[in-house]
């Protein structure tokens, strides 16, 4: 292990802020961080061994007790499910013998649950040692049973297990452009840098990643700090249940991603930029180095770019599985080696980001339109859009579709056409914006997507009437409560008390005073969380609470105050041992 491990640093040139690279390396070739890694990272790294063992719980992707060399993680987002994932899941256990959040005796192989993917056009899906395998069914599974039991390393695995498809289906401004390489640097530079800034004003450019934030001057504050050293980092960790169009355009549109992070760079005057992937994207993380090494190859990476004298590189760098890290503070943190806690703020990144210096955080569909707004110009991009939302949207589209995948749509567009474009029928309610955003019901499809009504990261997730509105509310709930970062107390307790209250309903043990406790409950975390997490958690309860009272009064057994559980099935391994069954050894609830 010695040898590894200090081969391991050498390789990353014993930097701190690549511990997540080093753990991850670690994890995929011990199948775990073994106390004497840990150790020996401490010593030769400087970093206590509290801090490394800190990083290496706080990401689900790393674990202190060996998992299977065959590591299958199956996605547990509400799409996934509605796609029978649970019934998979049993399938797969059975198969392969292993039981669920276990790993097999002969540590062949460990089996567990993971947040949403992003995968949800494909689902359902799982991951296998990291690696996506999207559309799961049983003749998948049998055949996946089949290859572990061959002991065949996974790059021998058929290539057809781990396709993952780009669906397409409504292009617009943005992806009907061409860009050819360079073409965005060579136009700004023909400009002037202060001219092409100028230009993402007009086009009211404002940020793709959900808060909407005015690109031009967030890109204008961080040039205007006086520090000599700043960052450029591409938000690309996209782990909002229901959103994936950030990994079709980082399939299929790296080269326009490439450009928007060395456009900024020039008018931030920043050379060092950073690709923050999300580790469930693992599967991109070849290809996209392949592309940053065409660049460099090309002269539009590195240094002199297109001969001008330009200096900018980009690294990448993995997540471990942890939805809070896509939150822009907490994501500097995991960047420079730490776990994923959101700072305080202000200080904003555009004045102290990474290192502390001045860092523009933005999502991959920001960088992108901006490359084209450098050529286009900014009238081009604001002929689209509203007063307050210019421009287009990309949207990642799942659920109840026959058509999910990816739709530009520009903004201002009413929820009913976005509908009619997927061939959605007999829709119930469309979650706008992921389980952090809004949850609308069929009443509002005249409502539009933008800023000023509905805004979204992407998330565009459609339910039918066959829906169980408390089971897709239940899931979201149980998705925040497992991410949160638990650095504050409203959201560490408050996540979890809001989970636990959903289920008492969703099994019919609710009380009226139970739905009182959940708005109280909701309020609280919204008022009084330390980031937009726990702030958001409490939405998917609040907004179908609104929509659909009736739903949760059914639920309602009893009137005033009722036990968390079914205290008859309790008593049931107390009637085993006292051999027992007869009536006097059974309880009525009020209620039943
Ligand atoms: C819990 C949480 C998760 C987030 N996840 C993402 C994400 O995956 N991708 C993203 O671009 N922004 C995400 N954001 C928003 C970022 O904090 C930040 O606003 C965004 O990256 C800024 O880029 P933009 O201006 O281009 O939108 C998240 C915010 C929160 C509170
Ligand atoms: S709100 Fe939740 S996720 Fe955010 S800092 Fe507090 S505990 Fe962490």
């Amino acid at each position: 292990m010695n040898d590894f491990i200090v081969q391991l640093l050498e390789a990353n040139g014993y930097r701190k802020t690549r511990l997540l690279a080093i753990l991850r390396a670690i994890q995929a070739t011990y199948f775990h961080i073994p106390k004497e890694a840990i150790t020996l990272l401490s010593r030769l790294l400087g970093l206590p061994v509290s801090h490394i063992i800190s990083v290496v719980d706080f990401y689900s992707f790393f674990h202190s007790t060996p998992r299977g060399q065959y590591d299958i993680l199956f996605s547990d987002s509400i799409t996934d499910h509605m796609q029978d994932k649970q019934n998979l899941m049993n399938y797969f256990s059975h198969q392969c013998q292993v039981g669920i959040g276990q790993v097999r005796k002969d540590g062949r192989v460990s089996l567990d649950n993971t947040a949403c993917t992003g995968m949800c056009d494909q689902g359902p899906a799982a991951l296998i040692n990291g690696y996506a395998v999207p559309r799961l069914d049983r003749p998948k599974i049998d055949l996946i049973a089949k290859l572990i039991e061959q002991e065949l390393p996974l790059a021998e695995w058929p290539e057809t297990i781990f396709q993952v498809d780009d669906l397409i289906w409504k292009t617009g401004l943005l992806l009907n452009s061409r860009l050819e390489p360079g073409e965005s640097l060579l136009a700004a530079d023909a400009r002037g840098l202060n001219a092409t800034l100028n230009e993402i004003d007009q086009s009211k450019l404002r940020g793709r990643g959900g808060a909407g934030f005015k690109t031009a001057l967030k890109w204008r504050l961080c040039a205007s700090e006086p520090e000599q050293e700043r960052f450029v980092v591409c938000n690309a960790d996209e782990g909002e249940p229901g959103t994936f169009k950030d990994r079709v355009l980082l399939n299929r549109y790296a080269d326009w991603l490439i450009e928007g992070m060395t456009l900024a760079s020039l008018l931030i005057k920043s050379q060092q930029g950073f690709l923050y992937l999300r580790g469930e994207y693992l599967h991109l993380f070849e290809p996209l180095q392949a592309k940053l090494a065409e660049r460099r190859r090309n002269g539009l990476l590195g240094d002199n770019i297109l001969g001008k004298g330009w200096s900018f590189d980009i690294e990448i760098c993995l997540g471990a599985g942890s939805y809070i890290c896509g939150e822009e503070s907490a994501l500097i943190e995991s960047l420079e080696g730490r776990s994923g806690i959101a700072r305080n703020r202000p200080p904003y990144p555009v004045t102290e980001g990474y290192l502390n210096k001045p860092t523009i955080v933005d999502n991959v569909e920001t960088f992108i339109a901006a490359a084209h707004i450098a050529i286009q110009g900014g009238n081009w991009f604001a002929a689209q859009g509203t007063e307050q939302s210019s421009g287009t949207k990309i949207l990642s589209i799942s659920g109840d579709t026959p058509q999910p995948g990816i739709y530009e749509v520009p903004f201002g567009t009413p929820i009913s056409a976005i509908l009619e474009d997927c061939l959605a029928e007999d829709v119930l309610g469309v979650q706008v914006g992921g389980p952090s955003g809004t949850f609308i019901s069929n009443r509002e499809f005249h409502r539009r997507l933008a800023f000023e009504d509905l805004p979204s990261g992407g998330s565009f997730i459609i339910f039918n009437r066959q829906r169980d509105i408390l089971e897709i509310v239940r899931n979201f709930t149980h998705f925040f409560a497992d991410e949160s970062c638990g650095f504050c107390t409203p959201c560490r307790v408050g996540t979890i008390l809001l989970s636990e209250q959903i289920d008492k309903l969703y099994d019919g043990y609710g009380s009226v005073g139970d739905i009182v406790a959940l708005q109280e409950l909701g309020h609280l975390l919204k008022t009084n969380s330390h980031c937009g997490l726990g702030q958001t958690a409490a939405n998917p309860m609040l907004n179908t609470l609104a929509r659909y009272p009736a739903i949760y009064q059914s639920k309602i057994k009893f009137p005033h105050f009722g036990p968390g559980f079914n205290l008859d099935e309790a008593l049931q391994a107390a009637r085993k041992i006292a051999h027992r069954d007869d009536s006097e050894a059974h309880l009525s609830q009020s209620g039943d």
